[in-house]
Formats: C-alpha cells, sequence, structure tokens
C-alpha cells in the first residue's frame, strides 16, 4: 500500500516530481557546482549562493572556474535560464530546497571548523519559511544535522518535522573522474524524520540515477565518515608497507600488482608521498572529535594520521640519501618538483603533500621549482603562510638539465615522463611512474 503523507508534504512531493521546485544551493565550489548542473539538467531551476562574488559573476556570465568540469555544461546551464547565483542570501526564502555544501574544514587545533555550516544555518534561520527542506551535504560528524543545524533553524520559530524539513546526504564527488559523475555517483540520504526522508529521496532521485536511504541523518554523516576513514587507513597501510618492502629490497609496486590479481578480498591502494585533498586528511578528525565526547578512543585514525604525514618526510630522506650516494648535499641542489595537486589530472592543491615537502626541502636549503600543468601558480594556503612564491615552470629538456633532481609529487596523465627520463640527472618518484629498474630512478 502507498505511504500517504500529510497534504503539505504530498503538494511538496508533486512539485518536486514535476521538476517545479527550486532548488537552492549554498556553496558552489567543488561540490556544490556539479550539482547544480545536474539538477539543472534534470530540468530543475538552480539558484547558487556563495560568498564569492566572483564566482557569481563567472556562472552569470555561462563561464566556469573549475578546470575538470567542462565548460560547455556551465554555459550550457546557463543559457537554460535556469541557472542564477547570486550574493544575496535574503534571497534563501525563494527555493523550496536548500542544499548546504560549504566547506567543513579543521581548525589550527584540528578540531571540526564548524564555522561555514554555522553561518549557512543562521543564515537559512533568518528566512526560513514553512515547507521548506534543507539538507546539509558537507562531510561532518554524525549529529550535526539534528543537533546543530537543527537547533539553529528552530530558533526561527518554525518547527522541524512540521514547518520544515531537514535531511543530510553526504556527498561523493570524486573530481577528475570520468568514469562516475554526480548524477551516477548513488547518493545515501538520511532525513531527521520520516517527511524529511521522502522529501530529500523524492528530490534527488529526480537527478540522481540511485538514492540509498538510511535510517537517520546520523547514519548517513557516519557512511560518509567510514568511506573516507577507509581510505585513509587503507592509504596509511599501504604507505607502511611501501616503508618495509623496501627495507627489504622488495619493490611494493609490483607487490601491489601482483595482490591486485586476487579476483576478491583485496582492495588496491597506490602508496604516495602522503596524503592530500580537503577530504581524506581531515575527515577522519571528525569522527576522532566526537567519539571523544564518548570515551571511545579511535586508534586506527590516529595511526593512519601518524603514517600519512611522515610520507614527505620519507620522500624528503630519499632525495637526501641519492645525492649522498651522488657525493652531494640538498643545500644548494636545484630540486624540480612535479606536481603540485593533491591528486593526478586536477588543479585542486588543497592539503597536497606537496607544500610540506616544499617546506621541508626549503628548510634543508634545496632551490626549488615546481611544473604542475593544471596549477600555475602555488597558492597561498592559511597552514604555509611562509612558502616562496613560485610559478609552474615549463618542462622541456633545458628546464630538466638546468635541476640536479626531479621529485615526482603528482602523476599527472599529460606530463611526458619518458621526456623526464632522458633528462633529468635524477629523479625521486613517489607515485610509482616508473616500474623497471634505472639507475637513475629512486622509487620514494
Ligand atoms: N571536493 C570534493 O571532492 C568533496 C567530495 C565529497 C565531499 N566534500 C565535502 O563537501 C563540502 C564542500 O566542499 P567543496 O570541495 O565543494 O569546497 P569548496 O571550497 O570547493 O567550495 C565551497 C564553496 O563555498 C563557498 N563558501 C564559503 N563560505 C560560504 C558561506 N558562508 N556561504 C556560502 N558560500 C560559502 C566558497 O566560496 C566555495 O565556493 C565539504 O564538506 C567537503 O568536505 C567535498
Amino acid at each position: 500500500m502507498a505511504e500517504t503523507h500529510p497534504p503539505a508534504v504530498e503538494s511538496f512531493l508533486a512539485k518536486i516530481n514535476s521538476r517545479e521546485a527550486q532548488v537552492g544551493i549554498i556553496g558552489m565550489g567543488y561540490v556544490g557546482l556539479p550539482l547544480a548542473l545536474t539538477f539543472i539538467e534534470k530540468g530543475f531551476r538552480v539558484l547558487g549562493f556563495d560568498v564569492d562574488p566572483a564566482k557569481v559573476t563567472a556562472l552569470s556570465e555561462g563561464k566556469g572556474y573549475i578546470k575538470h568540469l567542462d565548460p560547455a555544461r556551465i554555459a550550457a546551464a546557463a543559457k537554460t535560464g535556469r541557472l542564477e547565483a547570486t550574493t544575496d542570501f535574503s534571497r534563501l526564502g525563494e527555493p523550496d530546497a536548500i542544499l548546504i555544501c560549504v566547506p567543513t574544514p579543521l581548525t589550527a587545533q584540528r578540531e571540526p571548523d564548524m564555522s561555514y555550516v554555522v553561518g549557512s544555518a543562521q543564515k537559512i534561520k533568518e528566512r526560513l519559511r514553512k515547507g521548506q527542506l534543507v539538507v546539509l551535504e558537507s562531510t561532518t560528524y554524525p549529529g550535526t544535522t539534528d543537533e546543530l543545524v537543527k537547533g539553529i533553524l528552530e530558533q526561527s520559530g518554525l518547527r522541524m518535522g512540521q514547518d520544515f524539513y531537514l535531511a543530510f546526504s553526504p556527498e561523493r564527488e570524486d573530481p577528475g573522474n570520468r568514469d562516475h559523475s554526480t548524477a551516477t555517483i548513488p547518493k545515501v540520504v538520511g532525513g531527521v524524520d520520516r517527511a524529511s526522508l521522502v522529501l530529500s529521496q523524492a528530490l534527488y532521485s529526480q537527478a540522481i540515477a540511485r538514492v540509498v536511504a538510511v535510517s537517520s541523518a546520523r547514519a548517513a554523516e557516519a557512511a560518509k565518515l567510514t568511506e573516507n576513514i577507509f581510505r585513509a587507513i587503507n592509504i596509511a597501510l599501504v604507505n607502511e608497507l611501501k616503508v618495509v618492502y623496501d627495507a627489504m629490497g622488495i619493490d611494493v609496486w609490483e607487490v601491489l600488482d601482483a595482490a591486485s590479481t586476487k579476483p576478491f578480498g583485496f582492495m588496491r591502494f597506490n602508496p604516495g608521498p602522503g596524503w592530500g585533498g580537503h577530504c581524506i586528511p581531515l575527515d577522519p578528525f571528525y569522527l576522532a572529535w566526537k567519539a571523544r565526547e564518548y570515551g571511545v578512543s579511535t586508534k586506527f585514525i590516529e595511526l593512519a594520521g601518524e603514517v600519512n604525514v611522515e610520507m614527505p618526510h620519507y620522500v624528503v630522506n630519499k632525495l637526501q640519501l641519492a645525492l649522498n650516494e651522488r657525493g652531494k648535499a640538498l643545500k644548494g641542489t636545484k630540486v624540480l618538483l612535479l606536481g603540485v595537486a593533491y591528486k593526478k589530472d586536477i588543479d585542486d592543491p588543497r592539503e597536497s603533500p606537496a607544500f610540506e615537502i616544499i617546506e621541508l626541502l626549503r628548510k634543508l636549503g634545496a632551490v626549488l621549482s615546481f611544473h604542475d600543468p593544471h596549477v600555475p601558480k602555488l597558492p597561498r594556503m592559511r597552514t604555509w603562510p611562509h612558502l616562496p612564491e613560485l610559478s609552474s615552470v615549463p618542462l622541456n629538456e633545458d628546464t630538466l638539465k638546468s635541476h640536479d633532481a626531479v621529485m615526482i609529487v603528482t602523476d599527472h596523465s599529460v606530463v611526458d615522463y619518458d621526456l623526464v627520463l632522458n633528462h633529468a640527472a635524477l629523479i625521486v618518484d613517489a607515485r610509482g611512474v616508473y616500474r623497471a629498474a634505472n639507475p637513475k630512478v629512486v622509487k620514494a
């Protein structure tokens, strides 16, 4: 028997199913913009909110600002007349559903920085009207939606479940991944109450191929953290194995190639120069922080952190040892870093291990340059205020010959690695680009 709902929910469902509902998105970044495009491509009207006027202007002109997103998609979305972006948060009363996609970083003390989520909830509260659905998408600890966000929104005098609806639905966006897009990645949804689940499930089902309902917002928040903690721990494990096997004279890449042939019970992760991005190094600590409130420890998370933050030191040490073999010191040595983005084929340098590597090399007196086809200039980072202002140098024979060593930090696909191998004096390869043994190449 079909579930019956109160009249207000039924009419909202009808508005969603006819795609007349307007979707508001707060935060038009790596998550918010592709989500907006996905809803527009399915026929919805989207009103995007961002504090950054440059993004709003770009979208108004049908232009993009995220390299891996096809500019044609943004131009096409603008042409439909259904994409609007604004810095005017007094318009938050307009959309029927508001999806919050703002950053959730860590503070300097490595605790959840909820200021963006709280700020967004406060702005919504000022304009909240009866019948609106609010969905938090930012990665966060269990309890954020039904404690923190609900509490702020109810300061409006409206009651969740009666006057407005509230859910959590995590993002699984994987920038640069050509096999999966926002529309094809299954979306987990947890409502704070039944009506909120029904409405958010209906909304996402219009735009996304598969929606997976869970029993609560907390379960949805925990599902997202679990996915990223799984990655963080497995990255740490494979990084630890790299160090162990290297000491034994065993090539970890060969081992992984062999282990990966097992058709069940093994999932491949690759070692690297550390962990990066604004998710994997940060999200696990949202759970670790919340777990302390319950008096339970998160040893795997802490250990993964310890192993992964050690990796930049490991690769720098590998360079130092290789130079030592050649009778050289790191001080005064010209080092070219290849890649500063946190992973291949994207332009996002947030939390990239490249920054720690640059800092370590700089302290040891190396003379640094970098080449990254996707990052023209090393951005100023809050946590790395004193790094040198560097711009990407062209990658050619002259550049390679004028450096004493090349360190591969990010293995972007468009880089000509044969050119590098032919003309570099020494290569420290932290990404397994070169598999065959070569006296020039040090696997790190
Ligand atoms: N990028 C990813 O691959 C990814 C994947 C899964 C989950 N997430 C999560 O999604 C959330 C958003 O991440 P992102 O990568 O899109 O971040 P982002 O920095 O790319 O985008 C955030 C956007 O919000 C805007 N913004 C900042 N403060 C604001 C405010 N107070 N009001 C309105 N807009 C504001 C910024 O200008 C920016 O455009 C985070 O919780 C992140 O952990 C990201």
